[in-house]
Parts: structure tokens; sequence; C-alpha cells
């Protein structure tokens, strides 16, 4: 029997592609809130030993995750195979430690939530970096998929003689993959995060790579105030106007008009939080990770 997608509010279009990328049915659901804000949650397609997969990216996951979880809950009730989320943005991956006495470590409370509620999950580039790998945190099959390569490729079709630049040190391992994809030097800068909208950077001297232009990688904009602060070191030295380069689009608040004010040439993200700065399409990679998950011997679905 084919899977069934079905789409939280919002994530129509993911659900609608990856049923297309997955030969699946695209589940008829009703998900709304009482007057009362309390959610209601309806699942019109039968599930009764049928692959469920949830598609829902998690910025603002305060709001979606209780009628995410129940849509998992009913889909399981109902006899569901198995119930999968595809998450592009998975939420709350930076707390990884306690930064001051008394401090939740809301990644690890996350995803003990997200492994009572789903057999397995696929996302894209999570904020790991004291937690070395998803499995570490998260109870159930996943699978993290890296958007370096998408990234490389955009880089290589619309930058001409670029420089890759992380801003801060949890940057390399994305600024990194991204250069060796387009074959061009790059460089870390150094940040200290003094308060949410309070960034430092300090900036190396780009010797004979100065001339080029400089493209700021990260996986995250949030605030925006990172890639404002390098763009503003970056302006101090003489440099080009950088291209700002990112995985997610959370672009909180004031963020991207305060990013285009502060002198990016261009702003470009990933899809997998919808924002008018996405250029660079990540269903295909999510859908065929789902995909070798529903084929998985053991069986997720
Ligand atoms: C954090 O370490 C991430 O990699 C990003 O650098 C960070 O989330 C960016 O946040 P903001 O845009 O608020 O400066």
């Amino acid at each position: 029997m084919k899977p069934i997608v079905f789409a939280m509010p919002g994530n129509e279009t993911l659900a609608q592609s990856l049923a297309a990328h997955l030969s699946a049915e695209f589940g008829a659901s009703e998900i709304r809130q009482f007057p009362d804000g309390e959610s209601y949650v309806r699942l019109d397609t039968p599930v009764a030993n049928r692959a469920v997969i949830l598609a829902c990216t998690l910025d603002g996951p305060d709001d979606k995750f209780l009628p995410l979880s129940f849509m998992a809950a009913t889909a399981r009730e109902l006899g569901a195979a198995g119930v999968g989320l595809v998450c592009p943005y998975l939420a709350y991956m930076r707390q990884d430690r306690r930064f001051r006495p008394g401090e939740a470590i809301t990644s690890v409370y996350f995803s003990r939530l997200l492994g009572g509620a789903f057999d397995w999950l696929v996302t894209v580039d999570p904020h790991l970096h004291r937690h070395h790998s998803l499995a570490a945190i998260v109870p159930i099959p996943t699978v993290a998929v890296h958007a370096a390569p998408l990234l490389a490729s955009w880089v290589r079709a619309n930058v001409r003689r670029p420089i890759l630049i992380g801003p801060d040190s949890e940057s390399e391992q994305w600024v990194a993959d991204v250069a060796v994809g387009v074959g061009a030097p790059y460089v870390v800068l150094e940040k200290t995060r003094k308060g949410d909208r309070d960034v430092e950077i300090t900036i190396p001297d780009l010797g004979a790579n100065s001339d080029r232009i400089p493209v700021l990688v990260d996986d995250i904009i949030s605030t925006g105030r990172t890639m404002i602060a390098a763009i503003r070191r970056l302006a101090e030295r003489g440099y080009r106007s950088p291209v700002c380069l990112g995985v997610h689009a959370i672009l909180a608040g004031d963020a991207y008009s305060a990013l285009r004010d502060a002198g990016a040439a261009s702003i470009v993200t990933c899809n997998s939080i919808s924002h008018p700065s996405n250029a660079i399409d990540i269903t295909g990679i999510i859908a065929a990770a789902a995909l070798d998950l529903l084929k998985s011997p053991g069986g997720v679905a």
C-alpha cells in the first residue's frame, strides 16, 4: 500500500512535493484551533496498516509541536504501520549545554519528545555542535541530510571567484564542505555572542584573497546579527559586499531588512523554512532520505 503524507498547516507545498517524490498519497486532514486555543485534529484519509509521514518544518516549534504530536498519536491509534516525521528545520538544537546554572538543555528534552511521538525522523543540517550526531540524542532512526552540495552548486552557478567565510567556529563544518564543493578557499571568523542580538566578530586579513567575493555561510540565520557583524567587519576592511548564504531562514523580526540595510549583496537560503530569500530547493534530498528509511530492512514502515 502507498504511504500517506500529511501536511501540517503551512507545509502543504513540502508535503505535496514529498508525496510526488515518494509515489505516496497526499492525505486529507483537518487541523485547527478551537476558540479556546486548543487544537482540533482529524485524519480523513484512512491510515490503518499504511506508512504515515507527517511534513512539518519546526521553526516556531512551540505552537507547532502539540498539534503535530496529536497527529502522530491519532495515526498510531488508528493503526498506521509507522509514523515518520519529515522536518526540514529541526528546532531547539542550539541549546546543547547548560550555559548558565539552572538552564534547560532543551535540545535533549525536545529530542526525547520527538522520540516518543515518531518512529523515524528526517531533517536537514540540524545544528549539531556539542552533540556529535542526532542519534546521540534522538532515540529513533534519524537521517540528517546535508545541504552543502546544493549550496556549493548555487555558489558555483552564481558567484565568480568567491571566498567562503564561516562567521564562527561552529559554522566550520558547513563552510568547509561548501568550499570543497565550490573549489574555493575558506576562512572562519571568531565570534563572541554577548546576547541574543549582541554579537562581536573579528576577521583576519584575507591577504591574496581580498579581491574575491565574500560568501558568508551559516546553518541558521536567526536574528541576522551574526551575519550583520561579519558584513560590518568586511566593510571596515574595504572588502566587497558579501553574499549571505544560509541553510535555514529563520530571519526573525527585522532580520531580513536589517541584513539588507547592513549591506548584504544578496541573501540566499534553502526552502527548509519558507521565506522570500529561498533559492535552493532541498525537497529532493529530503525525499530521497525518507524513501531510504521507508525501505530500510527492519522496516520503519
Ligand atoms: C549558531 O551558532 C548558528 O550557527 C548561527 O551562527 C546562529 O544561529 C546565527 O544566529 P543569529 O542570526 O541570531 O546571529
